[in-house]
């Protein structure tokens, strides 16, 4: 089954898979046109310990792969409530419900940390997408200038996302918010999984543009190998030798 195809599946199950998901609210809010099951993926330290929510450090940028063992992530604890946003869309028109902020304070959230304009992304040498939770100035979708804290900064071509938002689009060429990554906290442990994913993904092309790297930086032929039951989470300058702040 090619990848397409085999996306499509992913789609059509949905629904189904969150019925046997029981009562998971990030799956059942995220229910519609642009969810996508994946693995269930435990994020862990790098001795293979479940982290918990409880355990991120507000306004740091943790880095961890998903669905794919060469896609980048954000993992952020926002420090406050981020609450379900209702009528977001992909650059193709798909409505979707972004569902919110996990953990009991809602405040933990993960995004493809892939920019939504010509992907950027953290590699290894350098990343020019990051979590800004200080003051940031930034022209907005009007080209007006905006001072906000929180959100997520391309250092490319200057699209700004709103992380609180369902990283919806603030300011910049962006045309549809970042993809993301559906995220359960256990009730009792505070351990996070990866689910799977809503609204616009882009890896194909992802992986078109960005093969050879990938296959190099990851060291691996296998660029579009599943992540599989855990992915190691770990400081963004732990994983980026430069981090671009513009
Ligand atoms: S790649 Fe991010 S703004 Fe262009």
């Amino acid at each position: 089954m090619n990848r397409t195809v085999e996306r499509r599946c992913f789609v059509k199950l949905c629904a189904a898979a969150a019925v046997t998901a029981g009562a998971n609210p990030a799956l059942l809010a995220a229910e519609g046109a642009t969810a996508r099951l994946y693995d269930r993926t435990t994020l862990v330290d790098h001795d293979g310990v479940p982290i918990t929510a409880q355990g991120l450090e507000v306004g740091r940028t943790y880095i961890f792969h998903y669905p794919y063992a060469t896609t980048p992530c954000f993992l952020l604890d926002l420090g406050r409530p981020a609450p379900a946003v209702a009528g977001l869309s992909t650059e193709d028109g798909e409505p979707y419900l972004w569902p919110g902020g996990a953990g009991e304070g809602r405040s933990v959230v993960a995004f493809a940390a892939i920019c939504a304009h010509r992907m950027s992304h953290p590699a290894r040498e350098v990343s020019f997408i990051n979590y800004r939770h200080g003051k940031v100035r930034y022209r907005d979708s009007g080209d007006r200038m905006r001072e906000a804290s929180g959100v997520i900064f391309c250092c490319s071509e200057k699209s700004v996302y709103d992380p609180a938002g369902g990283a919806r689009v603030l300011g910049g060429p962006a045309r549809q918010p970042l993809a993301t990554i559906l995220l359960q906290s256990d009730p009792e442990s505070g351990t996070l999984s990866a689910l799977g994913t809503v609204g616009g993904e882009m890896y194909d092309a992802f992986f078109e543009k960005f093969a050879f790297r990938l296959a190099l930086e990851h060291e691996t032929r296998d660029i579009e190998r599943r992540i599989g039951a855990a992915s190691v989470v770990m400081d963004i300058e732990e994983y980026s030798r430069t981090i671009m702040q513009c």
